[in-house]
């Protein structure tokens, strides 16, 4: 008997498709205004470097207000776009974010900034606290160091969101790094690089979809 397979190709553009009927309205101007007044913070920055655009803002947007997490990790603060954007899409949820070369205060509350700190010491003193993260979103680069304390603030349906999810960038080297037998890999949809990992956890075959 053949089976019926579903690739992530299809599969990605089925849960753009469920995230853009969930999440049916977005803060428009709120999202333009954080992509422009964040870019004055350029100037404290000891590695000037790239940002999360206005379309992945929104897709970053729609992901967080989707899976509603209570605790986020991120790696890759700097001048605080995708921080700010995962605030406004779930205000009561707690946000830890660490960048190993910049130390831009956000002065943001409920969030953790690790300033100066690569993500696996960020990681190694969450699990310390015993904190778990919900969705995890990475605009830096994991590396070997990471796992060991990842694996300890990660629960079995934690989301990671990628950025620059293109050619041999580092969202495709950490997607590399992430994805095993019990997740499955969303592409980006259009020109974006925003990706998700998600848990098989939490995808569900159901008889009807709830509305
Ligand atoms: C593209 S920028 C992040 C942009 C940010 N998300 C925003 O919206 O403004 C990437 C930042 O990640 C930091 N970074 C890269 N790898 C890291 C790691 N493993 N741990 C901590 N920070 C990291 C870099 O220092 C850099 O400042």
């Amino acid at each position: 008997m053949n089976p019926i397979q579903l690739g992530r190709k299809r599969l990605s553009e089925i849960v753009w498709a469920i995230i853009d009927e969930k999440v049916d309205d977005y803060p428009c101007e709120e999202l333009g205004e954080i992509v422009s007044t964040q870019q004055s913070l350029r100037i404290r920055a000891e590695y000037n470097t790239g940002s999360v655009p206005y379309d992945d803002a929104v897709d970053l947007y729609k992901i967080v207000k989707f899976f509603q997490p209570s605790n986020i990790a991120e790696v890759g603060t700097f001048i605080g776009v995708s921080t700010r954007t995962m605030q406004l899409a779930a205000p009561h949820a707690h946000i830890f974010t660490c960048d190993v070369s910049n130390d831009i205060n956000l002065g943001l509350v409920q969030v953790t900034q690790y300033p100066k700190k690569p993500s696996h010491e960020m990681f190694e003193d969450l699990a310390k606290q015993e904190e778990k993260v919900d969705l995890i979103y990475l605009d830096g680069r994991l590396s070997e160091k990471d796992i060991p304390h990842l694996t300890n603030v990660i629960h079995n349906e934690t989301v990671f969101v990628l950025d620059d999810f293109e050619g041999t960038e580092k969202g495709v080297a950490n997607a590399m790094v992430l994805e095993g037998g019990n997740s499955v890999l969303i592409y980006p949809r259009g020109g974006n690089k925003t990706a998700i990992v998600i848990p098989m956890t939490l995808l569900h075959l159901v008889r009807q979809e709830a509305v």
